[in-house]
């Protein structure tokens, strides 16, 4: 859906000012405010991190975005694949990775019905809780995993109302997979600020 929307201060615009879609906003507060901010970068950095099997493996970021995840786990030594609908996500997330002087894969794709391949992590933030049919689209993404491969869902239920509770998220993993384990997402440092509202991780 397109939008008519004013500029927002100190925001940079993305070429056209004036019509963006719903991703495109999101690439703006997703791209300025998250990890631009280096304690944020290296919370995010460090949970990654802890969450990933030791390298040389391969990873795809599904709903990439402006391509902040995707980019870290590059310079921390993986084979990365991004994923988004959106092309001006994706053309943040060549900038990104060329200033960074990583390699990442970049494609044009629709999650619930992803790219075929093969990986050893299929990497998710903030995707799911919009994806019209979430129990369909983890069962899609179950199936880019390689043998051993692990599911990694960074999820929330946010003081919006919007989202999934970590027990809906465990519910609709635990539909495909025999393992599924919850971690708490509240250090503040991650978010740049004290948070009241659910967020974690659903590891499998
Ligand atoms: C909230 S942003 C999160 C971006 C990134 N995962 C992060 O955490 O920085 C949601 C992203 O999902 C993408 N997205 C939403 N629905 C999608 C779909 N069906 N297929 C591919 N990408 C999608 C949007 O374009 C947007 O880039």
């Amino acid at each position: 859906m397109h939008r008519i929307l004013p500029d927002f201060p100190g925001i940079p615009a993305l070429g056209d000012p004036l019509v963006i879609t719903r991703s495109d906003l999101c690439a703006r507060f997703v791209c300025c405010a998250w990890l631009r901010d280096p304690v944020v970068r290296v919370a995010w950095r460090e949970l990654l991190l802890s969450l990933m099997p030791e390298t040389p493996a391969s990873v795809v970021d599904l709903g990439c975005g402006t391509g902040s995840l995707a980019v870290l786990l590059a310079e921390a030594g993986y084979e990365v694949c991004g994923v988004d609908l959106s092309r001006r996500m994706l053309a943040l997330a060549e900038d990104k990775a060329a200033a960074a002087e990583v390699r990442v894969e970049f494609r044009h794709g629709d999650v619930a019905d992803p790219p075929a391949g093969a990986y050893d992590v299929v990497l998710r933030r903030h995707v799911l809780w919009a994806m019209p049919d979430p129990a369909a689209a983890v069962a899609r993404w179950v199936g880019l995993l390689r043998p051993g491969g692990r599911l990694v869902l960074i999820e929330g239920r946010w003081s919006t109302g919007a989202g999934l509770t970590a027990a809906e998220c465990e519910a609709l993993v635990r539909g495909h997979r025999r393992e599924a384990h919850v971690k708490k997402l509240d250090d503040p440092a991650l978010w740049g600020a004290e948070i009241e509202d659910e967020r974690y991780v659903v590891v499998s």
